[in-house]
Protein backbone atom coordinates (compact mmCIF):
# COMPACT_ATOMS: atom_id res chain seq x y z
CA UNK A 1 0.00 0.00 0.00
CA UNK A 2 1.28 3.83 -0.80
CA UNK A 3 1.56 6.11 1.70
CA UNK A 4 0.35 9.02 0.34
CA UNK A 5 -2.84 7.23 -1.17
CA UNK A 6 -5.82 7.12 1.27
CA UNK A 7 -6.27 3.38 1.73
CA UNK A 8 -9.40 1.15 -0.33
CA UNK A 9 -12.59 0.43 2.02
CA UNK A 10 -11.35 -3.39 1.05
CA UNK A 11 -7.55 -2.39 2.60
CA UNK A 12 -9.67 -0.63 5.67
CA UNK A 13 -11.78 -3.71 6.11
CA UNK A 14 -8.51 -6.42 5.73
CA UNK A 15 -6.25 -4.11 7.88
CA UNK A 16 -5.59 -5.67 11.19
CA UNK A 17 -7.93 -3.53 14.15
CA UNK A 18 -5.05 -1.17 16.45
CA UNK A 19 -5.06 -3.13 19.91
CA UNK A 20 -5.90 -0.71 22.24
CA UNK A 21 -3.21 -0.39 25.35
CA UNK A 22 -3.92 1.12 29.13
CA UNK A 23 -0.98 2.27 30.80
CA UNK A 24 -1.65 3.16 34.69
CA UNK A 25 1.54 6.00 35.53
CA UNK A 26 2.77 7.15 38.60
CA UNK A 27 3.26 10.87 38.47
CA UNK A 28 6.55 10.89 39.67
CA UNK A 29 8.51 8.75 37.46
CA UNK A 30 6.39 6.57 34.49
CA UNK A 31 4.55 9.89 33.82
CA UNK A 32 7.59 12.25 34.15
CA UNK A 33 9.25 9.34 31.47
CA UNK A 34 5.81 9.80 28.81
CA UNK A 35 6.01 13.35 28.92
CA UNK A 36 10.03 13.45 28.57
CA UNK A 37 9.62 10.43 25.57
CA UNK A 38 7.28 13.26 24.34
CA UNK A 39 9.43 16.52 24.90
CA UNK A 40 12.36 13.87 22.76
CA UNK A 41 9.55 13.78 19.91
CA UNK A 42 10.37 9.96 20.52
CA UNK A 43 7.66 8.14 18.39
CA UNK A 44 5.26 5.49 20.45
CA UNK A 45 2.26 3.77 19.73
CA UNK A 46 -0.73 6.29 19.84
CA UNK A 47 -2.83 3.04 20.84
CA UNK A 48 -1.00 3.41 24.61
CA UNK A 49 -3.75 5.62 26.51
CA UNK A 50 -1.63 7.12 29.33
CA UNK A 51 -3.63 7.50 33.35
CA UNK A 52 -1.92 9.30 35.56
CA UNK A 53 -1.55 7.92 39.58
CA UNK A 54 0.10 9.92 41.93
CA UNK A 55 1.53 6.22 42.88
CA UNK A 56 1.51 2.70 41.43
CA UNK A 57 0.27 1.82 45.41
CA UNK A 58 -2.95 3.32 44.90
CA UNK A 59 -3.96 1.14 41.88
CA UNK A 60 -6.71 -1.00 42.84
CA UNK A 61 -7.31 -4.04 41.34
CA UNK A 62 -10.88 -3.21 40.20
CA UNK A 63 -9.16 -0.25 38.32
CA UNK A 64 -7.38 -2.76 35.84
CA UNK A 65 -9.99 -5.00 35.32
CA UNK A 66 -12.52 -2.23 34.58
CA UNK A 67 -10.10 -1.55 31.89
CA UNK A 68 -10.00 -5.25 30.66
CA UNK A 69 -13.50 -5.01 30.83
CA UNK A 70 -13.82 -1.46 28.93
CA UNK A 71 -12.09 -2.82 26.13
CA UNK A 72 -8.53 -2.26 26.95
CA UNK A 73 -6.22 -5.54 24.86
CA UNK A 74 -3.21 -4.90 27.45
CA UNK A 75 -2.41 -2.96 30.38
CA UNK A 76 0.45 -2.32 32.02
CA UNK A 77 1.76 -0.81 35.79
CA UNK A 78 4.81 1.55 35.31
CA UNK A 79 6.27 2.91 38.80
CA UNK A 80 9.18 4.41 40.04
CA UNK A 81 12.37 2.00 40.07
CA UNK A 82 12.39 -0.50 42.99
CA UNK A 83 13.35 1.40 46.28
CA UNK A 84 12.45 4.88 44.78
CA UNK A 85 8.91 5.04 45.34
CA UNK A 86 7.91 8.71 46.91
CA UNK A 87 5.49 6.76 49.15
CA UNK A 88 8.32 4.32 50.38
CA UNK A 89 6.71 0.91 49.27
CA UNK A 90 3.71 1.42 47.04
CA UNK A 91 5.40 0.05 43.83
CA UNK A 92 5.72 -2.82 45.91
CA UNK A 93 2.09 -3.24 46.42
CA UNK A 94 1.12 -2.65 42.76
CA UNK A 95 3.82 -5.12 41.99
CA UNK A 96 1.90 -7.83 44.33
CA UNK A 97 -1.21 -6.69 42.96
CA UNK A 98 -0.17 -6.85 38.75
CA UNK A 99 1.15 -10.87 40.28
CA UNK A 100 -1.94 -12.00 41.92
CA UNK A 101 -3.84 -10.03 38.69
CA UNK A 102 -1.86 -11.73 36.05
CA UNK A 103 -2.85 -15.40 37.63
CA UNK A 104 -6.20 -14.61 37.91
CA UNK A 105 -6.08 -13.31 34.43
CA UNK A 106 -4.73 -16.03 32.98
CA UNK A 107 -7.21 -18.57 35.32
CA UNK A 108 -10.04 -16.48 33.67
CA UNK A 109 -8.95 -17.34 29.85
CA UNK A 110 -8.09 -13.69 29.63
CA UNK A 111 -4.10 -14.31 29.73
CA UNK A 112 -1.61 -13.00 32.30
CA UNK A 113 0.46 -11.99 29.31
CA UNK A 114 -2.01 -8.86 28.84
CA UNK A 115 -0.92 -7.23 32.36
CA UNK A 116 2.80 -6.22 33.31
CA UNK A 117 4.71 -4.01 35.66
CA UNK A 118 7.71 -2.00 34.72
CA UNK A 119 9.66 0.43 36.70
CA UNK A 120 11.46 3.73 35.37
CA UNK A 121 12.58 6.68 36.36
CA UNK A 122 11.65 10.03 35.20
CA UNK A 123 14.57 10.94 33.44
CA UNK A 124 13.94 7.57 31.14
CA UNK A 125 11.74 8.76 28.36
CA UNK A 126 13.09 6.26 25.84
CA UNK A 127 12.57 3.57 28.13
CA UNK A 128 8.84 4.66 27.96
CA UNK A 129 8.73 4.60 24.32
CA UNK A 130 10.35 1.16 24.43
CA UNK A 131 7.88 0.05 27.02
CA UNK A 132 5.08 1.13 24.46
CA UNK A 133 6.10 -0.51 21.50
CA UNK A 134 7.51 -3.41 23.59
CA UNK A 135 3.80 -4.53 24.82
CA UNK A 136 2.18 -3.02 21.65
CA UNK A 137 4.36 -6.17 19.89
CA UNK A 138 3.41 -8.17 22.44
CA UNK A 139 -0.57 -7.48 22.37
CA UNK A 140 -0.60 -7.31 18.69
CA UNK A 141 0.88 -11.05 18.48
CA UNK A 142 -1.83 -12.04 20.95
CA UNK A 143 -4.52 -10.37 19.14
CA UNK A 144 -7.57 -8.86 21.08
CA UNK A 145 -8.97 -9.68 24.43
CA UNK A 146 -11.01 -12.42 24.63
CA UNK A 147 -14.03 -10.31 26.09
CA UNK A 148 -13.61 -8.17 22.95
CA UNK A 149 -14.06 -11.48 20.88
CA UNK A 150 -16.89 -12.83 23.20
CA UNK A 151 -19.13 -9.20 23.20
CA UNK A 152 -18.89 -9.47 19.22
CA UNK A 153 -20.74 -12.93 19.22
S1 LIG B 1 5.57 7.31 43.82
FE1 LIG B 1 6.12 6.26 41.95
S2 LIG B 1 5.50 4.23 42.35
FE2 LIG B 1 5.12 5.26 44.22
Amino acid sequence: MSTDVAPTPAEVEAAPAAVEIVAFCCFYCAYAAADLAGVMRLAYPPNVKVILLPCTGGIDSIYILRAFEAGADGVFVAGCLEGQCHYQVGNYHAKARVRYLKELLDEAGIGGQRLEMFNLSSAQGPRFAEIAREMTDRITALGPTPLKRRGQT
